[in-house]
């Protein structure tokens, strides 16, 4: 039924016009063929079921957010919620505008900001976090993860917006390491390259009721998907849960990842963009897919 609902939904989704962009702030991202389009599925009973191009490997850019949160909610739990708010933002994900007013402290864990806080955590902790990060991914996927490094090398020529951000949280107090170091280490993460076969493997940990390779309680796990819910989308994270009503996270390389807790988790790749950066095909399979599968959590 689910495997024949995702060849169902691709197919209508590839028979449509797809307008949008290609992310171009990123020059290595503007030079991916902005037609592919994957779409991959893991059940909870360890079944996997793909279509298209499910096992190109995209940058999944914002998606990483997700992965970085769950190590600092492993190894920093105290301090994460001290330097970083859990409240939707309404705003595009690279915003200055509320920093001002709320004292450097980001709204959220998933906008850049507050990644950019999870990410300094991260290095505090962590004398290696690139390996530390690579190591974790490929813990909870079973996969080799691997960074796209002329991606990470490309972003942090262009991170004039993200360094903005570091600096004035720093102004704070709310960044500790050098600046340099951070961007370095974050753009790194946003590279991270995978496909959606292996992306829904490594994102699985998350819909799971007892998965062995993460250590995260249940609690943790939970909190997690409903940052997810409220900010996963930014400024269009309430037409997600409207429309597909699941729990995700996208990423300006096109790629989005939904769970349906103790169901299954989903991933959708199609490199062009709507205007808040999320990818139009890959929200267009999943608002079908959900619909078709009677899957919204709610
Ligand atoms: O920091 C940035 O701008 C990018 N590396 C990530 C942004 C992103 O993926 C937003 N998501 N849709």
């Amino acid at each position: 039924m689910l495997k024949d609902t995702l060849k169902d939904v691709y197919q209508q989704t590839l028979a449509l016009k797809c307008a949008g962009k290609v992310a171009t702030y990123i020059p290595e991202l503007a030079k991916v063929d902005p037609e592919q389009f994957g779409l991959a599925l893991l059940s909870e009973d360890d079944e996997c079921f793909s279509e298209g191009d499910a096992d190109v490997a995209f940058s999944i850019q914002s998606m990483s957010k997700v992965l970085t949160l769950a190590m600092a909610l492993e190894v920093a739990p105290d301090e994460l919620f001290k330097r970083v708010g859990v409240e939707p933002s309404g705003n595009p994900f690279n915003s200055l505008v509320q920093l001002e007013n709320e004292n450097g402290i980001p709204r959220n864990p998933l906008i850049n900001a507050g990644a950019l806080v999870v990410a300094d955590i991260l290095l505090s902790h962590f004398e290696n976090p690139k390996d530390a990060l690579l190591q974790t991914v490929s813990r909870l996927g079973q996969v080799s993860a691997r960074f796209d490094t002329r991606v990470a090398l490309s972003e942090y020529k262009t991170s004039a917006r993200n360094r903005a951000l570091a600096n004035f949280m720093k102004s704070f107090g709310n960044i500790k390491n050098d600046i340099d170091v951070l961007l370095d280490f974050y753009c790194h993460q946003c590279a991270l390259a995978m496909s959606c076969i292996e992306s829904v493997k490594v994102f699985s940990f998350l819909s799971r009721d007892q998965k062995q390779n993460s250590s995260l309680s249940e609690t943790q796990k939970r909190r997690i998907n409903a940052l997810m819910l409220t900010c996963g989308f930014y400024d269009e994270s309430g037409d997600f849960a409207f429309s597909v009503g699941l729990p995700g996270k996208s990423g300006v390389g096109g790629g989005i990842v939904a769970l349906c807790p103790s169901r299954f988790t989903i991933a959708a790749w199609s490199p062009r963009l709507g205007p808040k950066g999320n990818s139009l095909r890959a929200t267009h399979a999943l608002k079908l897919f959900a619909n078709q599968t009677n899957s919204s959590i709610f």
